[in-house]
């Protein structure tokens, strides 16, 4: 049996707090059956991923992309993977702009890569259905967490995934934490240590998103199968099939 292939994503530049609370979520995802998952961690630290220059060359080049930094690495990555975890730190009230760079560059190549399965002009993004939980790591309370956490599930819904949150009431969208004011790349873990309250929420609401994604996607992938008849002749379902269930 295939195993589930998990990638966690840590957004920050630095290995401090955000990638704290992914190593929590991904513990809590690889619990959720031990031989069944294939867990990966990736961070942005020391990584160099450049914004889109709108060249155009992804759309007729099967979505390679013209920039060439840490883009294609990540992208190959994302695409193998069933479940996604995002833990970005919060900055300016929305994700740090490396992050964002990486997302928009890999929505709009994902046009050119899968062009060749629609006819002309009629070009789509396909149903990936990977699981995406979200954690946002700010320094304050209520200092952008949720729009950052908004941001991540538009970004499942635009990829044609499914954005899944926690559990009531520690995640309502997704999982936000916070360090008390304090700057430092291990204060989370520090309060954490010394049972700071908010800090044991946080990491609670980590591992939860990192379970119940697992969770989510095996859920989806047993009816994905099982349905698969009625999904292979729409093409918008082929990388999908490819990756899960291959003919
Ligand atoms: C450029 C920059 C902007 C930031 N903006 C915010 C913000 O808007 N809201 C917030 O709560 N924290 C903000 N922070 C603080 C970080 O989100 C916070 O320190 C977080 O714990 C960093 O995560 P890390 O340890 O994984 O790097 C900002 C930090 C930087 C460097």
């Amino acid at each position: 049996m295939r195993k589930l292939k998990v990638l966690g994503i840590s957004g920050s530049p630095r290995k401090g707090n955000s990638e704290y609370l992914l190593r929590h979520a991904m513990e809590a995802a690889q619990s959720v059956q031990p031989e069944g998952i294939e867990c990966r961690e990736y961070s942005f630290h020391r990584k160099a991923m450049g914004p889109c220059i709108a060249c155009g060359y992804c759309e007729k080049h099967g979505g390679e992309c013209s920039v060439k930094d840490d883009f294609a690495g990540l992208r190959e990555l994302w695409l193998e993977a069933d479940v996604v975890i995002y833990s970005v730190p919060v900055y300016h009230m929305s994700m740090p702009g490396q992050v964002k760079c990486f997302i928009d560059r890999l929505g709009n190549s994902l046009f050119g890569r899968y062009k060749h399965l629609f006819p002309p002009g009629e070009e789509s993004l396909p149903k990936l259905m990977k699981v995406i939980g979200s954690i946002a790591q700010g320094i304050h309370i209520s200092s952008g967490q949720e729009h950052t956490l908004t941001d991540l599930i538009n970004h499942a819904l635009i990829m044609q995934c499914v954005p899944v949150t926690g559990d009531m009431w520690h995640s309502y969208i997704g999982c936000g934490g916070w360090t008390s004011n304090e700057i430092d790349r291990s204060a989370l873990q520090n309060q954490y240590e010394n049972q700071q309250f908010d800090a044991i929420i946080a990491v609670k609401s980590a591992r939860d998103v990192g379970r119940r994604a697992v969770e989510t996607c095996f859920l989806l992938q047993e009816g994905i199968r099982a349905r698969r008849e009625m999904l292979a002749p729409d093409p918008v379902y082929k990388p999908l099939l490819d990756r899960i269930c291959p003919a």
